[in-house]
């Protein structure tokens, strides 16, 4: 399955674009001890795993979720190989009828992975056949139609279900239900970040040096496909200018040449914020206004744009809309009026959950 990709390239979205590809895969850590960074999540799954292999079964069905680029994906190859069993790797909009999924179900060996992205995008007749076959290892067919027909269980071997979203609060309450875990990935720490960079550029063999490691990290919005993007992007302005070598110089030429700002934030992220200050008064405005008036997808926001200005403490999120908060004003050199301060304030900070 081919990952969604987004047309117009974004060198900060978490989102695979066209040419991320053939990269992500070399680039993907193949087992567990090659996974950098989130090890709350490692270390559950390492115990995981070996609870399953001692007692000679399957994992327990497992639910990742969190922005783009941070993982999700590579973890479910991960627990694949781990296991070593076989993965079918499939996506939400990818199943369109019930018959699609009962085709995938019942070709599986015992203790396969079936990996499901965007899952939040799964429809209400699919997951109706998830369902039992999650809980029970068991599919209901339907036989004949009209008045007559009459349904036939099938059993399926074990098998573990590996879900993927970027939106947790999209998908339905009894889905949600039926995942003996379900892990939360965060945005790196910088440090992480600079790991994964020196695994690549081993990988991609591109001298680097730690300042400009350290540089690209500091603007990798915590994402690990962000960084991996960004080190090819320099890379390549380090061959026609510099003779190839990555140091913090040629690092941040090459990154404020891409519009990266120093925090890992683009034209479009200024623009968000921008518009919130400057023709909303700083907010609360409504996310679908914003994406109106910057011409953008309301999606693309949520997805990409919004949970890093949100982690920044850049953004809050309140029932009455998006606000800006100090640090926004502050960040693009805006005065920050007085009296906003205490509306602001007053919401819950939702991004320091
Ligand atoms: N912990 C990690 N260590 C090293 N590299 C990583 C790590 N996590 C992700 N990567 C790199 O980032 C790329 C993107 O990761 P991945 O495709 O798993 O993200 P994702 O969360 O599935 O994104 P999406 O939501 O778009 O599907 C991988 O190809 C890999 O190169
Ligand atoms: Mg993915």
């Amino acid at each position: 399955m081919k990952e969604k990709v987004e047309k117009k390239e974004r060198v900060i979205s978490g989102k695979p674009a066209e040419d991320d590809s053939s990269l992500d895969s070399s680039l993907r850590p193949r087992r567990l001890a090659d996974y950098i960074g989130q090890d709350r999540v490692k270390e559950n799954l390492k115990i995981a795993i070996a609870a399953a292999q001692k007692r000679g079964e399957a994992l327990d069905h497992i639910l990742f979720y969190g922005p783009p680029g941070l993982g999700k994906t590579t973890l479910a190859y991960i627990l694949a190989a781990e296991m070593g069993v076989n993965i079918k790797n499939t996506s939400g909009p990818a199943i369109a009828r019930p018959g699609d999924i009962a085709a995938i179900l019942t070709n599986l060996r015992p203790d396969d992975i079936v990996f499901i992205d965007e899952i939040h995008r799964l429809s209400h007749v699919v997951e109706e056949v998830l369902y039992p076959a999650m809980e029970d290892y068991a599919i209901d067919l339907m036989m004949g139609k009209g008045p007559g027909a009459r349904s036939l269980r099938l059993s399926l071997p074990r098998f573990t279900l590996v879900g993927a979203t970027t939106r947790y609060a999209l998908l339905s309450a009894p889905l949600r239900d039926r995942f003996g875990s379900v892990y939360r990935l965060d945005f790196y720490e910088e440090g992480a970040i600079g790991e994964i960079l020196v695994r690549s550029s081993r990988i991609l063999k591109v001298p680097a040096e730690d300042g400009g490691i350290a540089e690209i990290a500091r603007r990798a919005r915590g994402t690990p496909r962000v960084a991996n993007r960004l080190l090819r992007r320099v890379r390549d302005y380090a061959e026609v200018k510099a003779g190839g070598t990555v140091s913090r110089d040629v690092a941040r030429e090459a990154l404020t040449r891409l519009e990266v700002d120093e925090i890992g934030l683009d034209q479009i992220d200024h623009k968000v914020l921008k518009t919130i200050i400057e023709k909303f008064d700083g907010g609360p405005v409504g996310l679908e206004t914003i994406a109106a008036s910057i011409s953008e997808e309301a999606d693309t926001i949520m997805d990409v744009y919004e949970p890093y200005l949100l982690q920044l403490g850049f953004l809050d999120r309140t029932p009455r809309g998006r606000v800006a908060t100090r640090l926004a004003y502050e960040h693009l050199g805006l005065r920050y009026p007085k009296g906003q301060g205490a509306q602001a304030n007053a919401q819950p900070k939702l991004w320091a959950e």
